[in-house]
């Protein structure tokens, strides 16, 4: 083959290359993309969800693809809705990857809140596995992710974690809500969303309801 030729396929495939992942990219919803862009995929679950889940806190915030919230406006139980069909059974997870950072995430993950049989996005008619507590980064640990994730269930399920409360950070840590999803054949995550925060001044308040 000229060596002309062999360049101009060279060139031929690199471009339809850049072509197909500008259509793969342009496929995913927004939600998807951020899960990509800020290592969401792989680093809590293997595949993006394409719809995203309404979180909102009584501060006055909202979480958005990756928005920087602080601990001071996550700090009470926000109202979380979803695409949901009101006789399917969901799981909700709130989690985080970067404890005690994202550089060295020895604790992997810390789970902050984890509801399963909730009928549609009746979030208070479900199962409180571990009651919410807000985010608690240390500080100099630099932003964390707070991953929201929806499993659809296959059924109504019997659970068989330690209830866990808010009044201790015991047993949160070493977490992994992908094996948690395997151990109750919940696939992939059907919504999610995520937001990240660093420390400040709510953080020993915090510390305090967890009796540290
Ligand atoms: C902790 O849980 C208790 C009992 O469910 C609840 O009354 C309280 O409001 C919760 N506190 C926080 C800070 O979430």
């Amino acid at each position: 083959m000229g060596r002309m030729l062999r360049f101009a396929i060279v060139l031929l495939l690199a471009d339809s290359t850049m072509v197909n992942f500008r259509v793969l990219a342009r496929g995913m919803s927004s939600i998807a993309r951020a899960f990509e862009a800020n290592a969401v995929v792989p680093d809590v679950v293997g595949k993006a969800p394409e719809a995203a889940v309404t979180v909102k806190f009584t501060s006055g915030v909202e979480v958005k693809s990756g928005n920087v919230l602080t601990p001071t406006q996550v700090k009470d139980v926000p109202s979380v809705s979803w695409d949901a069909q009101p006789d399917v059974f969901y799981t909700l997870a709130m989690t985080d990857p970067d404890a005690p950072s994202r550089k060295e995430p020895t604790f992997r993950e810390w789970h902050h809140w984890l509801v399963g049989n909730i009928a549609g996005n009746d979030v208070a008619s479900g199962d409180t596995l571990s009651a919410y507590i807000g985010s608690g980064p240390p500080p100099g640990t630099g932003l964390h992710r707070y991953v929201y994730l929806v499993y659809r269930q296959p059924s109504k399920l019997q659970f068989d974690e330690e209830r866990l409360p808010n009044n201790s950070g015991d047993k949160r840590g070493g977490f992994s809500i992908s094996k948690f999803a395997k151990k109750y054949n919940l696939g992939d995550p059907i919504a999610g969303n995520f937001y990240q925060a660093e420390y400040d001044d709510y953080v020993p308040i915090l510390y305090k309801q967890l009796g540290g």
